[in-house]
C-alpha cells in the first residue's frame, strides 16, 4: 500500500550561514566566534569561502526550485546585519537576505529563517557572549531589525539553533569549554533570547509564526534496571526538555531544577523573565534529529570524570548522573553516529504528547564521503536509504496522529560540517572543493537530488 503524505507537507531543504555562505568579510560584514574560533582538528577547512553561497545564492535556489521544495531553511548572518552585534545596520547585509527572500519567492519557496545559528558576533563575545545580560539586548534589536525588514515576505521563523548542543558540546562548537555556572546563566539568557523574539514577531509580524529549534534525541535506558532508567530521565530533561519545557510551557521543569541544584548552579532572573517566560510562547515546534542517545547510571570504577565529546556520540559522562553507553540494536555512519529511524518516530510522538504544537522537522540527514565521478555524477545510495527510512517514520508519526507539518533535511547544499569540514558531506548537490583547495565550487547533482524531486513530486515514497 502507498501512503500520499498530507497535500501541504512541507518539503524542504535546510542550510544555515556560516557553514555555506563564505564571503565571510564582504559588503560591511563583522567577524562572528565561529569565525575566530580555535579548531580542535586545523586539518579541516574553515569559513572564510565555505561553499561561497553567498555570491552563487541565485544559481543555488534555482537548483533548489528545481528538485521542487516547499521551504528553505536558511540563517541570516547576525554580523552581516549589525557588523559590531549592535549599532549602526549594514545596509547591504540587510539587502542581502532581502534579495535572498525574493529570489526564492520568484520559485514560491517560503523561507523559514533561522535568527543565529551558532554564529555570535566576536564583539559581543568579547562584551562576555551569551554569559552577558547585554548579548539579550542586543539580539532582541537584531531580531527586531530583521523581523521588520523581512516580515512583509518572510511569515515564518526560527529562533536559535541548537541552544541545548552548543552548550552541551561548547568546545567542538563554540571552541572553548564553559564553566559550568556560566554555562547555565548562557541557557538562562539564551531562552529568555528567545522569548523575545517570540513576543517581537507576533507584535511585528502580521500572520508570523515562530518556533525554537533545538535539536531532540531521545534518550533510552541501557538496561531495565531502575538506576539506568533514572540515567535516562536526567539525560533527557538536560539535553532535551529542559529547554522545550521553557519554550512551550514557560518553566524550569522539576528534574532539571534538581539537576542544577545538585551541580550547586544559581541562576539569576532579571526583573521581567517571569513575566516573558510565562506569557509568550511557539506557534510550532523546529526539531533537528539525527539519532538516539543511551545512557546508563555511572558507578565507582568509571571514576569521576565530567564530559561530553559529541552529540551523538556515547563520549558522555556526568558524575552521579548518566554515562554513555553503546547501543547493541544500532548501526552507525562512518563518523560513528548511530543510525535509529524507528528512534524518530518515537521522538516525534514523544515531542508532540508533551508539548501538542505542530512540528517540523528542520535538519536530518546523513554525513558522508561522496565522490564526484569523471562524468560529474555522485552515487549516493546510502543518503537515499537514510532519508528513505527516517521518511517512512514521519510517516508512520503521522499516521500515528502526529501534526508533523513538514520535512526540511539537512543539507541542501554540501556545506562546511562543524565537526569534520567539507570532508563530511550532507548535501543534495556536491560542491567541488576539498577542505583546503577551493577547486570551482562548482555545482553537481547527486542521485539523492533526482530521488527526493520525486519524492516530493509524487508527495510519496517510491514503493
Ligand atoms: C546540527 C547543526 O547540530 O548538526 C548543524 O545544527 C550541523 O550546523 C549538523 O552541521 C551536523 O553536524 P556536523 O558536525 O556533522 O556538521
Amino acid at each position: 500500500m502507498t501512503h500520499r503524505f498530507p497535500d501541504n507537507f512541507l518539503w524542504g531543504a535546510s542550510i544555515s550561514a556560516h557553514q555555506t555562505e563564505g564571503a565571510y568579510q564582504s559588503d560591511g560584514k563583522g567577524l562572528s566566534v565561529q569565525d575566530t574560533r580555535q579548531r580542535d582538528n586545523h586539518e579541516i577547512a574553515d569559513f572564510t569561502v565555505a561553499v561561497d553561497h553567498y555570491h552563487r545564492y541565485k544559481e543555488d535556489i534555482r537548483l533548489l526550485a528545481e528538485m521542487g521544495i516547499k521551504i528553505f531553511r536558511f540563517s541570516i548572518a547576525w554580523t552581516r546585519i549589525f557588523p559590531n552585534g549592535r549599532g549602526e545596520v549594514n545596509e547591504a547585509g540587510l539587502q542581502h537576505y532581502s534579495d535572498v527572500i525574493d529570489e526564492l519567492l520568484k520559485y514560491n519557496i517560503q523561507p523559514y529563517i533561522t535568527l543565529n545559528h551558532f554564529d555570535l558576533p566576536q564583539a559581543l563575545e568579547e562584551e562576555g557572549g551569551w554569559s552577558a545580560r547585554t548579548t539579550v539586548d542586543a539580539f532582541v534589536t537584531y531580531a527586531e531589525t530583521v523581523f521588520s525588514a523581512y516580515g512583509d515576505r518572510a511569515k515564518n521563523w526560527l529562533t536559535i539553533n541548537e541552544p541545548n548542543i552548543m552548550l552541551l558540546v561548547d568546545k567542538k562548537i563554540l571552541g572553548k569549554e564553559i564553566p559550568l555556572q556560566e554555562k547555565y546563566q548562557q541557557f538562562h539568557h539564551l531562552m529568555i533570547a528567545e522569548k523575545y523574539a517570540f513576543k517581537r514577531c507576533h507584535e511585528l509580524i502580521d500572520d508570523g509564526k515562530i518556533g525554537p529549534v533545538p535539536n531532540i534525541s531521545l534518550v533510552y535506558p541501557a538496561t531495565s534496571k531502575p538506576l539506568d532508567n533514572q540515567a535516562a530521565l536526567y539525560f533527557n530533561s538536560v539535553r532535551n526538555w529542559a529547554y522545550l519545557d521553557f519554550s512551550c510551557f514557560g518553566l524550569y521543569n522539576a528534574v532539571f531544577k534538581d539537576y542544577l541544584k545538585r551541580k550547586n548552579v544559581k541562576i539569576t532572573f532579571a526583573p521581567e523573565d517571569q513575566e516573558l517566560m510565562e506569557n509568550h510562547f511557539p506557534d510550532f515546534v523546529a526539531m533537528n534529529f539525527y539519532t538516539t542517545v543511551t545512557v546508563e547510571k555511572p558507578t565507582q570504577k568509571d571514576g569521576m570524570a565530567n564530559g561530553i565529546s559529541d552529540q551523538q556520540s556515547e563520549d558522555i559522562m556526568e558524575w552521579g548522573f548518566y554515562k554513555g553507553f553503546t547501543n547493541p540494536y544500532l548501526q552507525k555512519n562512518e563518523f560513528n553516529w548511530t543510525i535509529d529511524p524507528d528512534g524518530l518516530k518515537t521522538t516525534l510522538q514523544t515531542l508532540y504528547d508533551r508539548y501538542h504544537l505542530p512540528i517540523i522537522i528542520t535538519e536530518n540527514g546523513l554525513g558522508a564521503k561522496d565522490e564526484l565521478t569523471e562524468a560529474g555524477q555522485v552515487h549516493d545510495t546510502y543518503r537515499i536509504n537514510y532519508l528513505q527510512q527516517h521518511i517512512e517514520q514521519c510517516q508512520q508519526a503521522i499516521e500515528a496522529g502526529v501534526d508533523l507539518i513538514g520535512y526540511s533535511p539537512w543539507s541542501a547544499i554540501d556545506l562546511i560540517s562543524v565537526h569534520e569540514g567539507i570532508s563530511k558531506r550532507y548535501g543534495f548537490i556536491y560542491v567541488d572543493r576539498t577542505e583546503h583547495d577551493e577547486k570551482t565550487l562548482a555545482r553537481h547533482k547527486k542521485d539523492s537530488f533526482y530521488w527526493y524531486q520525486s519524492l516530493i513530486k509524487t508527495n510519496q515514497l517510491p514503493s
